[in-house]
């Protein structure tokens, strides 16, 4: 670009949370979030890989819609670059992800906006200023994903993708996948034994991140985290269709309950949360669950 007369405008934004840096390089990976947790986006895919992607953006500046062509490369789990095109301009992005402890993180995003003559500046001010404002409202929605993979992991609660070289923006798009791994959680808990019948229709058990919803003379065993990555989930049975669902709230998958018992079955039922093995069974005090 230097080479053929441009300068440039440079912006600088930097967050630092209480996660690890590993879940801002994957929050920067994730595609399918874009179109769920973000307001002021709109993404289409038309390429990716795990370590590029083509994308559009129909970005909303203010009562404008505005597309944004993207080229994203991510070969190296500290960072990620990018060139966007935005109403004919060009600007060149490097997110990096830095750690400052095993549950700090601070990213760094670094905007060069390019221009070769006045008019192209004055576009390029403009264009500086939106997207100042639009981080602010990106992080607001980005930020709290993070903050809540840095709670689990306060938990002893980690991720399989920790121990891959990169996180890459294909495999982001399997919601199928089983990507939390509590088995370290699990290990210091024991036998946990629950009184089944209380009249109100939810009761959580924090200390196994489950829900109990008592039904119909139904017993619904659910998970308070979504298995895929992480989020928060709660529950509503719905009289409809007379089940306990939810939809994840950052990549919109439909979570049913892990187990479904009668009242009246009293047989032992094995069942998988986050990478770990559980046995259940209903005896006369309750519903005894076990950690195997
Ligand atoms: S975190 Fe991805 S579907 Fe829930
Ligand atoms: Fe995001």
């Amino acid at each position: 670009m230097r080479r053929n007369g441009y300068k440039y405008l440079i912006l600088r934004c930097t967050t630092t949370g209480a996660y690890n840096y590993r879940d801002s390089e994957w929050n920067y990976s994730d595609i399918p979030h874009l179109n769920y947790v973000h307001t002021k986006v709109e993404g289409y895919s038309f390429y990716s890989d795990n370590e590029r992607i083509v994308n559009m953006f129909m970005q909303k500046f203010g009562p404008f819609c505005i597309p944004v062509t993207n080229y994203i490369e991510h070969t190296d789990m500290k960072k990620h670059s990018y060139v966007m095109n935005i109403l004919g301009m060009v600007v060149s992005v490097t997110t990096t992800h830095q750690s400052e402890d095993i549950l700090k993180a601070k990213t760094t995003t670094e905007y060069k906006f390019f221009y070769r003559n006045f008019l192209e500046k004055l576009l390029a001010i403009a264009i500086k200023f939106a997207t100042r404002k639009n981080y602010k409202v990106l992080m607001s929605e980005d930020v709290p994903m993070r903050i809540q993979r840095g709670l689990l992991r306060k938990n002893k609660i980690s991720f399989r993708s920790d121990k891959s070289n990169k996180i890459g923006f294909s495999e982001t798009e399997d919601l199928n996948k089983v990507n939390v791994d509590a088995t370290n959680f699990f290990k210091l808990k024991k036998s946990f034994l629950v009184d089944i019948n209380f009249k109100e229709e939810k009761k959580h058990i924090k200390e196994l991140f489950l829900t109990v919803i008592n039904f119909n003379n139904q017993i619904s065993l659910l998970g308070d985290i979504c298995q895929h990555e992480g989020a928060n989930l709660s529950y509503e049975y719905d009289t409809k269709i007379k089940k306990c669902r939810t939809a994840c709230p950052w990549h919109g998958k439909v979570i049913s309950p892990l187990l479904v018992i009668n009242k009246s079955d009293k047989n032992n039922h094995k069942f998988t949360y986050l990478n770990q093995r559980f046995n259940v069974q209903i005896i006369s005090q309750g519903l005894l669950i076990n950690i195997i």
